[in-house]
């Protein structure tokens, strides 16, 4: 519990209360940080839980830009690599690939997730900086009010954190949403009718990121490192994993995959199978009084497109500036602006996925006028430089708001 300041037995007073030791929560206080500003991370699991998680792994140019900026360039050359953009291929037709460098003069940056969660936790732990795990019983408290607070349960003890500012970064489940009235915040949302099944497996990947469109449904090709790859295939909402053997998982994928495409994919036994439903949320404002939310508590997108992360790091870039505005020259525009500003990149990131979405999937239930829309999208890609500049642009994502 080094560098938090104890006032009395269990009571702890700093300056920004952080719920949910992801991605965001993780960056927030590595950037509050960097700003000489302290706060204190509860997380409900363990670190080894949070570390083991497995989630996308594309960063957009400006997002990996950032994180350089916060330090992490060592460690991301380490392992990422640098995209020009992604490829989508379609059984019958002509292959796209999205020039994200040819269109913007900007690279995508491959990433796992998981090893930034890593070099989040180790700039945490190596800083001294207190993380508190394993707690539980968060609730918050007088968040309306200026002097907000937070009691948990740790370590067996009942313990409160008195706080400026708390940052909800707890996920779309978390307490922190549960804690704003529902008459004050708007949720917008979109449900689809399947999920993502995705694999890890120890075999060399593809060349590039590959989306694929076949008639019975999605798959993508994504990759981790020179020998680790990861693939997916769109399956119906509430399918289990346990459905889904190795063999028919790749049984699927192969004959997703047009022949030229699949006869080069390296399969093999999973090292770890997952699904995931597709969904959109949006909560507008991303503030209630004391309590902002950043990452998977303020927005939900489909993961085509690998938008998640990015925006998890453009809201706590937005937010650690705006609390560092207030600290340091008594400035409330940064965090009076907090909302507006990171919901722009909220949904360019909704807009861009959902048109992924419609593209390379087939609902079970599509009607012919769905799939000639897609048809005629994927035709004007194929031959008209403007709309093919345009989903490189967005795929890209827009300039962070200095
Ligand atoms: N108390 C403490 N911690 C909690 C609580 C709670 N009541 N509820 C949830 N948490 C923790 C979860 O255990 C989790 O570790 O909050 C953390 C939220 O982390 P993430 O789900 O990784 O969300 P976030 O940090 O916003 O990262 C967003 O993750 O889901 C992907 O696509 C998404 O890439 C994006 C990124
Ligand atoms: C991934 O690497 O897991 C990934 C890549 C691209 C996507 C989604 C997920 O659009």
């Amino acid at each position: 519990m080094k560098a938090m300041k104890l006032i009395k037995d269990n009571v702890i007073r700093t300056q920004v209360a952080i719920v949910g030791a992801g991605p965001a929560g993780m960056l927030l206080a590595h950037i509050l940080r960097s700003h000489g500003i302290d706060s204190v991370v509860m997380e409900r699991r363990t670190a080894e839980h949070v570390q083991s998680r497995i989630r996308a792994g594309v960063l957009e140019h400006d997002t990996s830009n950032l994180l350089r900026e916060y330090g992490f360039g060592p460690k991301m050359d380490q392992i990422g690599k640098p995209k020009n953009g992604t490829m989508i291929v379609w059984e019958s037709e002509e292959d796209h690939f999205i020039d994200v460098h040819k269109w913007t003069g900007k690279r995508m940056f491959a990433y796992g997730q998981t090893y930034l969660t890593k070099a989040l936790y180790e700039a945490h732990m190596a800083s001294g900086a207190p993380l508190l795990e394993s707690v539980s019983d968060v609730t918050l408290n007088d968040i309306a009010s200026e002097r907000p607070y937070v009691t948990a349960c740790h370590e067996g003890r009942s313990i409160r954190i008195d706080c400026d500012f708390i940052a909800g970064c707890d996920g779309a489940r978390g307490i922190c949403v549960q804690s704003i009235p529902s008459n004050y915040q708007r949720v917008f949302e979109k449900q689809y009718p399947f999920s993502w099944l995705g694999i890890m497996v120890e075999r060399p990947p593809l060349e590039e990121f590959t989306y694929c469109f076949h008639n019975s449904g999605f798959a993508l090709a994504a990759q981790r490192t020179p020998t680790l790859s990861r693939y997916y295939i769109q399956v119906p909402a509430g399918n289990r994993v346990e459905d889904w053997s190795d063999q028919r998982f790749w049984d699927v994928l192969l004959n997703r995959f047009p022949l030229r495409i699949s006869r080069k994919i390296q399969t093999g036994p999973s090292i770890e199978k997952s699904i995931a439903p597709l969904r959109s949320i949006v909560r507008e404002p991303l503030r209630y009084g004391r309590l902002f939310l950043a990452g998977d508590s303020a927005h939900i997108v489909p993961p085509t497109g690998a938008k998640g992360l990015n925006l998890a790091i453009s809201d706590v870039h937005y937010l650690g500036t705006a609390f560092s505005d207030y600290f340091k020259r008594g400035s409330t525009s940064g965090i009076d602006r907090y909302s507006e500003i990171a919901l722009r990149r909220i949904w360019a990131a909704q807009s861009l996925s959902t048109r992924l979405t419609m593209l390379l999937h087939r609902c079970p239930d599509e009607d012919p006028f769905e799939s000639k829309l897609r048809q005629a999208y994927y035709t004007l890609l194929l031959s008209d430089e403007t709309a093919q500049s345009a989903l490189a642009h967005e795929y890209a994502g827009p300039p962070l708001v200095k």
